[in-house]
C-alpha cells in the first residue's frame, strides 16, 4: 500500500523584532526537540505604532516567507500582530494559502491563564498602542471571563527602549515609573497586570519595581509554551510535520551584526543571524 510521504519543517516564530526571543526561550524550554526558525522584522520595528493596514500587510509578508522555507506552523510571539493581523490571516488567507497550516498568536493562551491568578478580576494591560486600541484583549476576556475588568495602558515608548539596548538607565526609570502610575491610577484594585507586548519581559526588574507589590504581574513566554506543548499534543496531524532536530536558525530584516548581538545579549547564549529581506 502506498504511503503519504509527511513532509517535516521547522516551527516559525515570528516577531516585529528582538521581543518574540522571550517567547522562543520559553518554547524551546519546553520543546527542545523541534526545529525552529525565528524571523524578526528588525527593519521595519517597531510595530506597535502602525496602523492595522500596514501590521496586517508586514506580518502577511513574514508569515509567507515561513511558509515559503517549508513551516506548517507559525506562532505569532508578537502582541500587536496577534492582535491586528492574526485574523484576517486565520480567516481570509490560509483558505487561500493552504488550509492545512496553522497560524497562531499569543492573546489567547495568556487570557486563558488569568483565571488561575487574579482574585478580584481586576485586570491591568500593558502593551503597545496597536495592542491596547485595538480592543483584542478586552474582547477575549470578555469571551471567556465576562465578569473581569480590563485596565489598558498603552506604553509606546518602552519598544524603543528595548530595540536600542536602553533598559537600564535614568531614561528607562522615567518611562516605566510613567506608564505603571497611569496604569494603576485607572483603578488601585488591580490585582494581576499582564505584560501583553512580548518585548516587555526585557523590563521586568523595572516593571516589577515600580508596580505595588501585592500585584501578580504576567509575562507570556511560559503560558504561550505550555500553550503550545498543548495544541501538539491535540493536533497530532500537525505535530508530524515539525522536524525534530533541536536545532533553531535566526532571521532578520535589519544588518545581521546587530541582530546577532542583541539576540546574544538576549537570549544568553550565542547565536548567528542572517539577514534577509520581506515585501
Ligand atoms: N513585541 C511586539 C508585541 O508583542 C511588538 C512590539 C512592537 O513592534 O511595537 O506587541
Amino acid at each position: 500500500m502506498k504511503q503519504d510521504i509527511i513532509k517535516q519543517a521547522p516551527i516559525g516564530i515570528f516577531d516585529s523584532g528582538y521581543g518574540g526571543l522571550t517567547i522562543l526561550s520559553d518554547i524551546r524550554r519546553v520543546l527542545p526537540q523541534y526545529d525552529y526558525i525565528y524571523l524578526g522584522d528588525n527593519a521595519r520595528a517597531p510595530y506597535g505604532t502602525r496602523s492595522f493596514e500596514i501590521v496586517y500587510r508586514f506580518t502577511l509578508e513574514a508569515v509567507q516567507y515561513l511558509f515559503d522555507q517549508g513551516c506548517q506552523l507559525v506562532i505569532l510571539a508578537c502582541n500587536t500582530a496577534s492582535a491586528k493581523a492574526l485574523r484576517s490571516i486565520q480567516q481570509k488567507d490560509l483558505p487561500h494559502i493552504d488550509p492545512n497550516r496553522r497560524v497562531l498568536g499569543v492573546i489567547r493562551p495568556t487570557v486563558e491563564a488569568l483565571s488561575s491568578i487574579t482574585q478580584n478580576g481586576e485586570i491591568g494591560l500593558l502593551g503597545t498602542p496597536g495592542t491596547i486600541n485595538s480592543g483584542s484583549y478586552t474582547a477575549e476576556v470578555a469571551k471567556l471571563y465576562p465578569q473581569y475588568n480590563v485596565y489598558g495602558q498603552p506604553c509606546p515608548m518602552w519598544v524603543p527602549l528595548i530595540e536600542n539596548n536602553e533598559t537600564n538607565n535614568e531614561g528607562a526609570h522615567y518611562f516605566v515609573k510613567k506608564y505603571t502610575d497611569a496604569l494603576m491610577s485607572q483603578n488601585e484594585n488591580i490585582d494581576t497586570v499582564i505584560l501583553g507586548c512580548t518585548h516587555y519581559p526585557l523590563l521586568y526588574p523595572l516593571i516589577r519595581q515600580h508596580l505595588p507589590s501585592q500585584v501578580k504581574l504576567l509575562s507570556q513566554g511560559a503560558l504561550v509554551a505550555d500553550s503550545l506543548k498543548d495544541y501538539l499534543e491535540r493536533h497530532p496531524e500537525m505535530e508530524q510535520r515539525c522536524s525534530q532536530g533541536g536545532s533553531c536558525t535566526y532571521l532578520t530584516t535589519e544588518s545581521e551584526t546587530k541582530f546577532t548581538e542583541a539576540a546574544t545579549r538576549f537570549l544568553n547564549d550565542t547565536i548567528t543571524a542572517r539577514q534577509i529581506e520581506l515585501g
